[in-house]
Parts: C-alpha cells; sequence; structure tokens
C-alpha cells in the first residue's frame, strides 16, 4: 500500500505522514529533506541555487547529509524551494523517491508532488493543508518554542513566497492530486488531524 501525502510548507503534513505510517506500520519517506539536502549542498559549495547547472550538482550530495539538523532550517527551507524548481534536479531525485514507495509491503511519503508524479496510483492521497495564518501560527511557536528568534511579519512572507514558487512552477507545482483527500487542519489538534487521516486512508482503501 502506497499512502501520498503532499501539501504546502507547515501545514503539518510531516506530522501527520509520520504518525500514518507508525499507525500502518510501514516506512516514511520525507522527501522534502531530499530537496533540502540539495539546496544546503549547493549553498555549501558557493553554488547559486538558483542556476539550473550548479543545483544540479547538490544532487551529488553523500547520505550522511540528511541526517544534519541544519537541514530543518528556515533558510534551508528557502534554499529547498528554489532548487526543487529545476525539472533536472527533480528528475535526479525521482529515482530514489519511486524505489522507496515501490518497495514491497508499501510506504509513506510526504512532499508536494507524491500523488501526481511519484506515486499517482497510490492507493490513499491526502492533501494536508491550513491557513496561512494557522500555519504561520505554528511555525512562530515552533521556532519561539525552540529557543530562535522568530517574527510573524517575516514567517508570513517567508510562507507566502515558498506558495508561491511552489505552485507556480512548470514541472510538478504543488496542488491536489486526482482523487485526493483534502484535509485542512486549521482549527484542528494534532491527534485531530491523525485522526481525520487515518480515517481518511481507511476510506480510501475500503476499511470500514
Ligand atoms: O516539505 P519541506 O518544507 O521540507 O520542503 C522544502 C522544499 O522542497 C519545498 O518548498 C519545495 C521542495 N519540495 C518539492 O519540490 N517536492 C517535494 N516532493 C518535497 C519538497
Amino acid at each position: 500500500m502506497i499512502i501520498a501525502v503532499d501539501g504546502p510548507t507547515a501545514s503539518g503534513k510531516g506530522t501527520v505522514a509520520r504518525a500514518v505510517a507508525a499507525h500502518f506500520g510501514l516506512p516514511h519517506l520525507d522527501t522534502g529533506l531530499l530537496y533540502r539536502a540539495v539546496g544546503y549542498t549547493v549553498a555549501r559549495m558557493g553554488g547559486d541555487p538558483d542556476d539550473p547547472a550548479s543545483a544540479l550538482a547538490g544532487t551529488g550530495f553523500p547520505d550522511a547529509t540528511l541526517a544534519d539538523p541544519e537541514l530543518r532550517s528556515e533558510d534551508v527551507g528557502g534554499l529547498a524551494s528554489r532548487v526543487s524548481r529545476h525539472p533536472q534536479v527533480r528528475a535526479a531525485l525521482f529515482e530514489r523517491q519511486r524505489a522507496f514507495a515501490t518497495q514491497p509491503g508499501g510506504a509513506v511519503l510526504d512532499g508536494r508532488d507524491i500523488g501526481t508524479v511519484i506515486a499517482p496510483e497510490a492507493e490513499a492521497k491526502l492533501f494536508v493543508t491550513a491557513s496561512l495564518a494557522a500555519r504561520a501560527e505554528r511555525r512562530f511557536r515552533e521556532m519561539r518554542d525552540s529557543g530562535r528568534q522568530a517574527d510573524l511579519r517575516d514567517i508570513l512572507d517567508d510562507l507566502t513566497a515558498r506558495d508561491e514558487r511552489d505552485q507556480n512552477r512548470a514541472d510538478a507545482p504543488l496542488k491536489v492530486a486526482e482523487g485526493a483527500c483534502v484535509l485542512d487542519t486549521t482549527g484542528m489538534t494534532i491527534e485531530q488531524a491523525i485522526a481525520e487521516a487515518v480515517a481518511a486512508v481507511n476510506a480510501a482503501t475500503g476499511v470500514p
């Protein structure tokens, strides 16, 4: 069984995907981490994330990069969004994601194009979203709670720019996949969002 979880930044899709994977006993891949590793590697090499050749060179990152806590930073998220616009970068990361999705026994993948490009045949597709204000508020609290400097206005601007880029790129833009269940988590607790996601997967796979 393949479960595809897509959605914008700070929608809660990562949390939902992890919990759904644990519930169904499936392995989970956070595909955003791959794009983050590319963006981070390009920056470390002194390359330009907006230049296709430079961005493509970043796809050669060693596996150890995926464990670097720096990948979770807002800055690296912005770099990831920029390198992810290049079709060459997306093509270079395709096989790895496809192999994970089609492993025997099934898998859960979260990202932007799982239900549309990586695994359009997924048995269950979720599109996790929330209002811009709710997503900004969550990101703000998350940053403040981890002791980082946080400014709500900056976060709103950053999320707006990321949404704009992710939704309007020519190759594999963020959009609701055909047959996906849209889960709007605005006003939901984490527990509610997880329960709704599990129910949606059960409904999609025919479990009463
Ligand atoms: O989910 P995230 O915030 O870690 O993703 C970072 C960026 O990577 C996101 O802004 C766009 C890109 N991305 C993508 O283009 N396709 C995916 N499947 C996952 C992430």
